[in-house]
């Protein structure tokens, strides 16, 4: 529950999910800040509708919760804006034949975000700018509920192992640029978190994948890595965990980047599709 008065909580009555509703992001003070991080925890992903915000105040609500990250290395290589490498630019749109973004037009997969990093960000941010007319929709899943969801036996066998979160290809499929293309999971470049992790906020148990591709499972033979990642994923993708946000321009959509993954659905590459993005810096590395 909100304790800032003037805000207004929706949850979306979906796995997770909720709309902050009576809130300008560029006037929070420390009690609204409270109350947002409050229901961000509870919710795992906020929506706040209607913002009107320059790239400096979206990189002064995003460093409320902390330092910022740089964008990420994409197939682009690191699209931001300039003067702004904290703000990360998703779109397709091509300028004078060059990209001013990553991740192109098409389906984005299931991924937490830059999961291949030692202290990955705790907590990402997006902005919606332009928007196509349809399609773009961007999905959200609650990962405390797929570890609930395991059997106890399958619990059980996956706790204490590690996980490699590749680093070669980004959710788009593409290469990240500079980086060789590799498709064993055995040697692609990556790094390792624990697979079942304890969020450092809530203490709740968090079953922590990160992306597919290039997965692997530390010490098991690579198809018996693969058959465990299957069945993990099957819990994780289940539509009943997941919440979808259908953009509308001004949108503001805040996730915990420790408990859930997103994905994107694809759009028309003729239509112009513009987000800007800050990631805010884990403070540790993942931990069982
Ligand atoms: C992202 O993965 O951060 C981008 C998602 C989107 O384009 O909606």
């Amino acid at each position: 529950m909100l304790e800032w008065v003037s805000l207004v909580e929706t949850a979306t009555g979906r796995a997770l999910g909720a709309e902050i509703g009576g809130v300008d992001l560029r006037t929070i003070d420390d009690a609204g800040f409270a109350a947002i991080h409050r229901a961000w925890l509870d919710h795992l992903v906020l929506l706040f509708r209607g913002q009107q915000l320059t790239d400096d105040d979206l990189i002064a609500f995003s460093r409320r919760f902390g330092a910022l990250d740089w964008a990420p290395v994409q197939e682009t290589g690191r699209r931001f804006v300039e003067g702004h490498p904290e703000i990360y630019v998703v779109s397709n749109v091509i300028e004078n034949g060059v990209p001013i973004g990553s991740l192109g037009a098409g389906e984005a997969v299931w991924h937490t975000d830059m999961s291949y990093l030692e202290d990955p960000p705790k907590a990402s941010m997006l902005y919606a700018l332009e928007l196509p007319a349809a399609g773009g929709d961007t999905f959200f899943c609650n990962m405390y509920r797929a570890y609930e969801l395991l059997p106890e036996e399958l619990k059980r066998r996956i706790s204490g192992l590690a996980l490699k979160h590749d680093g070669t290809y980004n959710s788009g499929g593409y290469l990240r640029q500079g980086v060789s293309a590799v498709d064993d999971p055995l040697t692609s470049p990556g790094v390792y978190h624990p697979l079942v992790c304890t969020h450092p906020e809530t203490g709740r148990r968090v079953l922590y994948l990160g992306r597919r591709r290039n997965a692997y499972i530390s010490g098991l033979p690579l198809a018996d890595s693969e058959a465990l990642l299957d069945e993990l994923w099957s819990y994780a993708e289940r539509p009943e965990i997941a919440w979808r946000n259908q953009w509308q321009v001004g949108d503001v959509v805040l996730w915990d980047n420790r408990c859930t993954m997103h994905r994107r659905d694809p759009f028309d590459p003729a239509a112009r599709r513009i987000l800007h993005r800050t990631q805010i810096k884990g403070q540790a590395r993942p931990k069982a």
